[in-house]
């Protein structure tokens, strides 16, 4: 099985700057592009909750926003003992954009390959009207 110590290790260097002054759960995550650029992302809280951005998500839209379409791994880690795994929305973000792995981790790097598709069986991906 293919190494993402690296994407694992950048996703934990990227965690230390989570804005978090509400939970106070640190969330890192880095996301692999096809053509070998990693972009990182944390959660980013507002006091008004649900204004929250995920790390998930701020690592796509990051690297969405300097034009990058095309991913290969997603990779998560939080502050917890446990491993931490992407909330609903960050999932269904993570599908629009066909990413097809994605690791988990735990606060010491501990982690574990999923595929999207078993954590967001039967994805919404397209409409017709
Ligand atoms: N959070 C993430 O950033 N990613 C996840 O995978 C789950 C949850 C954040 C949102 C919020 O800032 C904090 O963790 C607690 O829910």
């Amino acid at each position: 099985m293919e190494d993402y110590r690296h994407l694992i290790d950048r996703a934990l260097e990227a965690r230390d700057r989570a804005y978090v002054p509400y939970s106070r759960l640190h969330v890192g995550a880095a996301l692999l592009c096809e053509d070998g650029e990693i972009f990182t992302g944390v959660n980013v809280e507002n006091v008004s909750y649900g204004a929250t951005c995920c790390a998930e998500r701020t690592a796509i839209f990051h690297a969405v926003s300097e034009g990058k379409r095309k991913f290969t791994a997603i990779a998560v880690v939080s502050d917890m003992d446990k491993p931490i795994f992407p909330c609903g929305i960050c999932r269904q973000v993570i599908a629009e954009f066909r990413i097809p792995t994605i690791l988990s981790g735990d606060k010491n790097g501990n982690y574990k390959v999923y595929r999207t598709e078993e954590l967001l069986p039967h994805a919404f991906t397209e409409f017709h009207v």
